[in-house]
């Protein structure tokens, strides 16, 4: 049962919850959305070397796989990739601030998948300023892999708690090249504090808690029709839809036992962590957060590289009024005066967890 009740409130956050331990093997493939995974195996399978790098790309960690991006291929070489203005949290994210991160880890994957097959690509960001497209890529031979490419594949935002067990120090050291580590038990223990007390402002302000609820795809039909947002799938969840105990109405009602109960198990897993990563930045400016974005990205891959874990635990850092004590907490921690945190990340040695889902390459192209 209480696997069952972590994952059935592992559900504000963002992203996959996908229960595959339980129940049996029949029920287990016939219960897996296999569809909303298939992006990551077409991954690299594509002639056009642009589509080929879009289709890694499109595995980037993004708010609440959210995937707010659209292409237009232009010419033999080139593209411009848009921001889907239909997929905004605004509840959350008001100033479109971590969409705009998403983006950038969007950037730096088909950057990275560009080098590893050889071709360099020249951006120009927000060519038209910021309320135009994103970006505009050029791709040209001369490009170089990157070992980090060498993770896409096995990136993922782990959303579960991680073992006890300290970040080394050599690797710390490593990523400090790309992020501020924390793995002090001071600061530790005081993040581990502002991360819970920030989820539960989320989790308990109606609008912002909504906003997630309202992204919940619920068992593997939802999943493989809208292959975003948060899904709750997997043959364990599924039993738990079919008697009730799984609803959009009980995710969004705090009184209801599942939801407190859940409660408590995801301060237990915000709780299991030995470290944590922060990328800040002196200003904030758009191109400031696609920066940010492609740092996100690296670290990630370069966790992966180390066997180690990371997940996003941005809600001390959203720009609403009930996080505002919290959002001057978690700046006070981590960044100077007036600099902005636009990440925060917990680091630690997690289990392995499925691939999130996707929608395909050929759903996010337009006629440009
Ligand atoms: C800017 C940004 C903020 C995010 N914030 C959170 C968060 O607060 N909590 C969380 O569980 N995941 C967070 N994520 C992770 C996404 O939910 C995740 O990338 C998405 O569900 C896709 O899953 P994947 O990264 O495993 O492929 C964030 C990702 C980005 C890029």
């Amino acid at each position: 049962m209480t696997l069952s009740r972590r994952k059935a409130i592992a559900l504000i956050g963002g992203g996959s919850v996908l229960a595959a331990t339980v129940a049996t093997a029949g029920f287990l493939t016939t219960r897996t959305p296999g569809d909303a995974r298939r992006p990551w195996a077409l991954a690299g399978s594509y002639n056009d070397p642009r589509l080929n790098a879009l289709s890694f790309a499109l595995l980037a960690p993004n708010p609440h796989n959210l995937q707010p991006w659209m292409v237009g291929l232009e010419g033999a070489d080139a593209l411009t990739l848009y921001r889907d203005a239909g997929r905004r949290l605004p509840e959350t994210d008001p100033f479109d601030r971590q969409i705009t991160i998403g983006l950038g880890c969007f950037l730096e994957q088909m950057v990275q998948a560009a080098g590893a097959a050889g071709l360099a690509v020249d951006l120009t960001l927000f060519p038209e300023g910021e309320e135009g497209p994103v970006a505009h890529a050029v791709f040209r031979e001369g490009g170089s892999a990157d070992p980090l490419a060498a993770h896409i594949l096995d990136r993922r935002s782990c959303k579960e708690p991680f073992e006890d067990r300290a970040v080394p120090g050599m690797l710390a050291s490593q990523l400090e090249l790309l992020a501020d580590i924390y793995t002090d038990a001071p600061t530790v223990a005081a993040l581990k504090d502002l991360t819970w007390a920030a989820w539960e402002v989320e989790a308990l302000t109606p609008r912002t808690m909504q906003e997630s609820v309202d992204l919940m795809r619920f068992g593997k039909a939802e999943i493989n029709a809208n292959p975003d947002g948060i899904s709750l799938g997997g043959p364990f969840l599924e039993s738990l839809m079919v008697v009730g105990l799984l609803s959009r109405e009980a995710q969004a009602d705090p009184a209801s036992t599942g939801f407190r109960q859940g409660v408590e198990m995801y301060r237990k897993m915000l709780s299991a962590t030995p470290a944590y990563a922060a990328l800040t930045s002196a200003t904030n400016t758009r191109d400031d957060q696609i920066a940010a974005g492609r740092r996100w990205l690296r670290l990630n891959l370069a966790a992966t590289g180390m066997g180690l874990s990371l997940h996003p635990v941005s809600q001390s850092l959203q720009e609403y009024p009930e996080m505002a004590p919290l959002y001057a907490q978690a700046h006070a921690l981590l960044a100077r005066p007036g600099h902005t945190v636009q990440m925060l990340g917990r680091l630690g040695y997690g289990p392995a967890i499925p691939r999130s889902p996707r929608w395909p390459l050929e759903a996010k192209l337009i006629d440009a």
